[in-house]
């Protein structure tokens, strides 16, 4: 049977959640955007108010939209209220196993029978999640890429336990939004661009870590010879690199090979809790 997704739930309101219930409030959609923390919720709120006003003063959205827009997100700190009449829920918390087989648990009990759950995990298959619901057909993977509000890809992958339906309603969803969704017909580790990523990421912290250049003089290169929109330490600095060093650690978690552990750069930055733009310095300081 396929429900019409008039309400999405998004938990965690941290880099991608916020931005992601920011796109479905524009896309008409009844949106609660929930997290525990009430420090994050604030700042993503504090993000929307400014956020819908400057797309107004920059022509690139109607006053109307962006009031209605507003009207349509609410910030929660109770994911049982947020989720009770949910159509649609995504999953963006932390990138700990865990955290969200104890959530999918959760979410199963507080949602209709009808509620798809689906997991923005960048590296989490949704085969991990399926077995914690009485539900696994109506699972799967929607991955945004950060910044959510610009990025339009949206991978959505089908587990074996995915139901046909389900992956076809997050390819909607996304469509709705505006995105242009592509979709994976198997699992794979690190999903499609995640992959391709991680060769340039590799390379670039090789070039790094054996002193061959900078990462100002890498991120120029790549920029400015292939003609990338920017180089791979400011990428890792806005997608965060305590992100990175926990991909390589799931990689190497899985492979054991020595190779796939994350880089002395990345665990360096890691361990200091230099962790990019949210942290106010990475690669980069950002003041
Ligand atoms: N949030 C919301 N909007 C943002 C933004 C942010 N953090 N940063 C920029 N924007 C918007 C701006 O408002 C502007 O919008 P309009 O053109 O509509 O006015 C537009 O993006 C361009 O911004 P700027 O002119 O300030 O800067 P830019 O041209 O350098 O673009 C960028 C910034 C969009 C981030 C661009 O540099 C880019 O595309 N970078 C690559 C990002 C990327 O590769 N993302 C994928 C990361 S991998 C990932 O996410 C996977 C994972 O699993 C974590």
């Amino acid at each position: 049977m396929t429900v019409e997704i008039k309400r999405v739930a998004v938990v965690g309101a941290g880099n991608m959640g916020h931005q992601i219930s920011i796109c479905c409030a524009l896309a008409g959609l009844e949106t609660s955007c929930i997290d525990v923390s009430p420090e994050q919720l604030q700042k993503a709120e504090s993000f929307m108010k400014k956020y819908l006003p400057e797309r107004v003063a920059k022509g690139k959205l109607s006053e109307e939209s962006a009031r209605q827009a507003e009207a349509r997100l609410r910030f929660l700190d109770s994911l049982e209220e947020g989720v009770r009449e949910a159509d649609f829920v995504i999953e963006a918390v932390t990138e700990k196993l865990d955290l969200k087989k104890e959530l999918f648990r959760r979410l199963d009990q507080l949602c209709p029978p009808h509620t798809i759950l689906a997991t923005n995990s960048s590296f989490f298959v949704s085969s991990l999640l399926a077995p914690e619901t009485g539900r696994p057909a109506l699972v799967c993977n929607m991955h945004f890429f950060n910044p959510a509000l610009v990025m339009k890809c949206v991978e959505v992958v089908k587990g074996p336990h995915t139901a046909e339906e389900t992956a076809k309603a997050a390819m909607d969803l996304a469509l709705k939004m505006g995105k242009k969704p592509v979709l994976l017909h198997k699992e794979i580790y690190g999903f499609l661009v995640n992959r391709i990523l991680r060769r340039i990421m590799d390379e670039a912290l090789f070039l790094l870590d054996t002193g061959v250049a900078s990462a100002e003089d890498i991120d120029s290169a790549v920029v400015n010879a292939l003609g990338h929109p920017m180089g791979p330490f400011t990428l890792m600095d806005l997608t965060g690199i305590d992100l990175s060093y926990h991909i390589a650690m799931e990689r190497y978690r899985e492979t054991g090979d020595p190779a796939d552990k994350p880089s002395p750069a990345v665990v360096e930055k890691y361990v200091r809790g230099e962790w990019g733009r949210k942290k106010g310095r990475g690669f980069y300081n950002y003041g």
